[in-house]
């Protein structure tokens, strides 16, 4: 990875990667790209590019001259559910359009799937790395197509496409947005702010998280990784911790006692979250890249609570 182009770079991984790359391979070898303007003056090269437009992915990269492409754009669990057709023009229209230009570019690539590529016949504890993959919601169904077609271009066109099943990920920079796992990422503000919690997952229900410094670490393990200790390519099972949202709230009481979670929950991403796995196994991951995540569950919240306290005060 030299010249590292990323689509999506404003959303919820795609603006830390950014920073993350851009403080590891040098500012001006990372070209973020997104469907709106940046808030906020961005330091490094920026475009316009909607993911549906292939050509202009394909123009971008060569005027760029990437070696590597991070496909992030995409609509999260929630969202795809509130408008399947346009989750599935976005979510596959993107990810082909950004497959053909790894091909005809000869780049490197990337791109997510994540927990919810399983669905209600997978193995729900230690799920393992190749199992059942029948998910019943458009964003699941996205995810085991994108998979299938990641492997498609190695097999067929020797892409060197190289991905990760991300569990709910967590951080204090980007919020979330449409997602099933955002739960865990509003608690905090709320804690912070008004010092109880309503959630619209219910107690019990267990997912499997990680901490985006984690998350982040993994893309760059990853791709870094010599591709003859692959046998995956795409789609490792990747996790840091998995628990409810009594147990988080039980976390986050130890730094504010008078913490109080309530339910309020929500039909459509209760269903979303039932019919995922409640942990997953990571064995491949780490037996062939040395995949290992730092921050579990307390490490999480202590940060967590720190920096959104700082957010909130500045
Ligand atoms: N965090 C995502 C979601 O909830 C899962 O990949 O949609």
């Amino acid at each position: 990875m030299k010249k590292i182009m990323v689509t999506g770079a404003l959303g919820q991984i795609g603006s830390e990667l950014i920073v993350k790359l851009r403080n590891e391979y040098g500012t001006d070898n990372v070209l973020a790209t997104d469907i709106r303007e940046p808030q906020t003056e961005m330091d490094g090269p920026f475009a316009i590019l909607d993911v549906t437009d292939g050509d202009k992915m394909t123009a971008l990269a060569k005027e760029f001259g990437a070696d590597t492409l991070m496909h992030m754009a995409a609509l999260l669990s929630a969202r795809a559910e509130e408008n399947p057709m346009l989750a599935w023009n976005l979510n596959m229209g993107g990810l082909v359009n950004a497959l053909e230009t790894a091909r005809a570019l000869n780049l490197q690539f990337f791109t997510p799937s994540s927990i919810g590529s399983f669905g209600p016949s997978t193995p729900k504890d230690h799920t393992p790395q190749d199992t059942f993959q029948r998910p019943t919601t458009m964003y699941g169904i996205n995810k085991v197509s994108g998979e299938l077609l990641c492997d498609y271009y190695y097999h067929k066109f020797g892409v060197d496409t190289r991905g990760v099943r991300f569990p709910g990920l967590i951080s204090y920079v980007a919020q979330p947005g449409g997602g099933t796992t955002d739960y865990a990422v509003d608690i905090f503000y709320k804690a912070v702010e008004d010092g109880n919690y309503t959630s619209f997952i219910a107690e019990g229900t267990y997912m499997d998280m990680m901490y985006m410094p984690d998350a982040l670490q993994a893309i760059v393990d990853l791709m870094e990784t010599d591709a003859d200790n692959l046998i995956h390519r795409n789609a490792f099972n990747v996790t840091a911790m998995s628990f409810d949202p009594a147990e988080l709230a039980a976390a986050i009481r130890k730094h504010i006692p008078s913490f109080e979670i309530a339910y309020d929950v929500d039909p459509v991403r209760q269903s979303i979250a039932d019919s995922w796995p409640n942990s997953l196994d990571c064995s491949a991951a780490e037996a062939e890249w040395g995949f290992q995540a730092t921050y579990d569950m307390d490490a999480m919240v202590t940060d967590m609570l720190e920096k959104i306290r700082e957010k909130v005060n500045a």
